[in-house]
């Protein structure tokens, strides 16, 4: 059989995406380096309804059963197995072929390969991949980047491979170069802080609120029915539900508070000080992840400092009300941060991105899925040049209503001793972002007091040195 397409990394994502492609129509043929793999895959192919998928244990064969000029996904561990596999991959494909790596991949090893194969005639292209093991198997949000003809020619199947959302499917080619990659990775610098920012919702209101975890299921539920409708918030209703079935109680209440992380959260911090982009709530979230992993340290200062008297008379319902507030006005905070990142970067490399485009493939598929996202969707369509997500007119109402909840969460959490890093980053970002005047104007004194630096005045043109002494 000639296959319409091949993929190369048979782990969950890869089996996934080839089984999901395969279902939707396009035969495809699939290879992997362990053997057992493609054993699995192509059981799995048969059991799940005969799908069109052929399995290789040879290279040379797996690349001849591709129609030409071929397109192969490749799917492995980023960095040096992406290169080895395309090394091997190189020898045997033709010129006019693409390849397409679906990994987390940084962006600029994307741009180095595309150069590097380019030498042999090939096309390449980065596409972020995002839905996790279900995504891919159902529908993912991808974000392909990479020379446009590329995009063409793999655009008819990634449209159906997709996840389906109201206005289309959830994939768009991105932009040349690392686009794609450049684009996932700040999806999942903002999946940072949106996983942070709920788990600080859960401390508040567990340990200021006192709210056991049937009432945090049940408020969770609640919140994914309004505003905060979105993957993860369902998510976490479903985590506080879930009893230990190894013990007494909760499963949640037995999963040590040590965070992991492959990484891509940590290259969005990264890019954000490469760019002079301001983004408090992703380095909070990042920052958060750090502490935790200093478990032990974390229990010997505990032993030292006592925590603040709780707080008396607090109303349940009034706080959880008060902290879905907070967790929203965050949420426009965090995504703005984001969302100014890939602006910034895309106008350094001029890669024309459509910034109302990347956040309407977000609504579906992917782990930050949201109807939130149709909200920023729309803020773009009403100005495509928008400065900032919090001055759109509908963003702006929606902090202005929300504010005063939002100062009594932070506040509360102060007083409670209780660390709400991301929440305090938002709302540190908002208030600097909307004061007029800043005490910037006495860093610059003591910058030029100390280092002759200058400063620019405010009732003046030029640049101006005080003799300070
Ligand atoms: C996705 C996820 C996916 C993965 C991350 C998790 O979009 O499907 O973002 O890429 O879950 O690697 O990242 P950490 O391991 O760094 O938390």
């Amino acid at each position: 059989m000639s296959t319409r397409i091949g993929l190369v990394g048979l782990a969950v994502m890869g089996q996934n995406l080839a089984l999901n492609i395969a279902e939707k129509g396009f035969p495809i043929a699939v290879y992997n380096r362990s053997p057992e793999k493609v054993d699995d895959t192509v059981a799995r192919a048969q059991a799940e309804g005969d799908l069109p998928l052929v399995g290789y244990k040879d290279i040379q064969d797996f690349v001849a059963a591709i129609e030409r000029p071929r397109s192969v996904i490749i799917l492995v561990k980023a960095g040096k197995p992406v290169d080895d596999t395309i090394a091997k991959l190189v020898e045997h494909l033709e010129p006019g072929d693409l390849i397409i790596d679906g990994g987390n991949e940084w962006f600029e090893n994307t741009e180095r390969r595309a150069r590097q194969v380019a030498e042999r005639g090939l096309l390449y292209m980065g596409m972020g991949v995002s839905g996790g093991e279900e995504g891919a198997r159902k529908g993912p949000s991808m974000m392909p980047g990479g020379p446009q003809e590329a995009w063409e020619r793999v655009a008819p199947i990634l449209q159906k491979v997709a996840a389906q959302v109201d206005d289309g499917p959830c994939v768009t080619w991105i932009g040349p170069g690392g686009a794609g990659n450049y684009v996932k990775m700040i999806h999942n610098g903002i999946e940072y802080g949106d996983m942070q920012l709920i788990a600080e919702s859960y401390d508040i209101l567990k340990h200021v609120g006192g709210l056991s975890n049937d009432e945090l299921a049940d408020v969770f539920a609640e919140w994914n029915r309004g505003e905060l409708e979105s993957f993860l918030i369902e998510i976490t209703a479903q985590i506080f539900r879930r009893r230990d079935d190894q013990g007494d109680g909760w499963l949640v209440d037995k999963i040590l508070d040590k965070t992991g992380m492959k990484g891509t959260g940590r290259w969005t911090v990264q890019e954000a000080a490469e760019r002079s982009v301001a983004a408090g709530t992703m380095t909070a979230a990042l920052d958060a992840r750090y502490l935790s992993g200093l478990k032990d340290e974390r229990v010997a200062a505990s032993r030292l400092f006592d925590d603040p008297a709780p707080p008396a008379g607090i109303d349940k319902a009034a706080l959880v009300n008060d902290v879905r507030q907070a967790l929203y006005a965050s949420k426009i905070c965090s995504y703005a941060q984001g969302m100014n990142l890939i602006r910034a970067t895309g106008e350094t490399f001029a890669w024309g991105l459509d910034l109302g485009a990347i956040a309407r493939i977000w609504k579906g598929g992917c782990i930050i899925r949201a109807v939130f996202l149709d909200r920023i969707k729309q803020a773009y369509d009403r100005d495509p040049k928008l400065p900032n997500l919090l001055v759109d007119a509908e963003f702006a109402r929606e902090i202005k209503e929300r504010q005063d909840a939002w100062r009594r969460v932070v506040g509360l959490a102060v007083a409670s001793g209780i660390a709400t890093p991301a929440f305090s980053a938002s709302l540190a970002y908002f208030d600097s972002y909307r004061r007029a005047r800043l005490p910037a104007n006495l860093v610059q004194a003591q910058r030029d007091l100390f280092g002759a630096h200058t400063f620019e005045r405010t009732d003046r043109e030029g640049s101006f040195h005080a003799d300070w002494e």
